[in-house]
């Protein structure tokens, strides 16, 4: 029986091949670009609300960063790129990283050992890497890594879909999941991201359109999460 991280390798190089050419995830597609901006918007106020405003001195580390993409977004959010942390396990993604932030440490690994000692971030960041594995048991691995490696007051920022139907390839995860995955922490979930296929449909011709139905927050797809250790619990009164 062929496991997860392997159907992933696989799947990753057939995407890639299916993907070549399409403007998908490419800014100059409008249903992109909003989607972009919006979750943007989200993150940096929920890094203000969080009291992480100011990224200049937090180290930040990403699981399953892929191509950089995300780690880019917090360098224009002001993280400086020797305080940036990538972790991919595929190889030909993470090369695609270092040629983007070729100052950012990137390292290929499986998430599920962490090549970093306890507490040594305070920040650390998954942007659809969760939804990408079917397994289990690998997810609940992947998660208490995070919370090893994260410094006691520091945050995890989590952003994901709990609803994809159409692709077989993935599995979206719901709130009560993503509580299971982060025991003895506190969670703060927001409902973002209009759904893309409507946000395709829609974005073209009508930007307004699309903010109003992403403000209804019932047609949202993904879920933005802060979590954080819980402090009390340790002293447990
Ligand atoms: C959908 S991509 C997201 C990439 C990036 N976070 C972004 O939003 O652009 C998911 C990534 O998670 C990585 N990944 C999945 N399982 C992993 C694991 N066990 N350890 C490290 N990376 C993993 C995949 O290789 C892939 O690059």
């Amino acid at each position: 029986m062929v496991n997860d991280l392997d159907r992933l390798r696989t799947e990753y190089a057939d995407r890639e091949k299916r993907l070549a050419g399409s403007d998908l995830y490419s800014l100059t597609n409008p249903a992109c670009l909003f989607m972009f901006q919006q979750r943007q918007r989200a993150v940096l106020r929920l890094l203000q609300a969080e009291g992480f405003g100011d990224l200049s001195r937090r180290t930040v580390l990403e699981l399953g960063c892929g191509t950089g993409r995300v780690l880019n977004e917090y360098m224009a959010f002001g993280a400086a790129p020797e305080t940036l942390h990538g972790v991919d396990l595929l190889p030909h993604r993470l090369k695609e990283a270092k040629r983007l932030l070729p100052h950012v440490d990137l390292v290929c690994a499986d998430g599920q050992r962490l090549p970093y000692a306890d507490a040594s971030f305070d920040i650390v960041l998954q942007y659809t890497a969760f939804s990408s594995i079917l397994d289990d048991s690998i997810k609940a691995n992947l998660a208490s890594e995070m919370l090893r490696i994260l410094c006691s007051d520091g945050l995890i920022l989590w952003y994901d879909f709990w609803l994809n139907p159409t692709n077989p390839h993935t599995k979206g995860i719901r709130s009560s999941e993503i509580r299971m995955l982060f025991p003895d922490s506190r969670l703060r979930f927001q409902r973002i991201t209009l759904a893309p296929p409507i946000t395709r449909r829609i974005a073209p011709w009508s930007w307004l359109t699309c903010h109003i139905l992403e403000s209804l927050k019932i047609f949202n797809t993904h879920y933005l999460v802060s979590i954080r250790k819980d402090r009390l619990d340790h002293t447990k009164i």
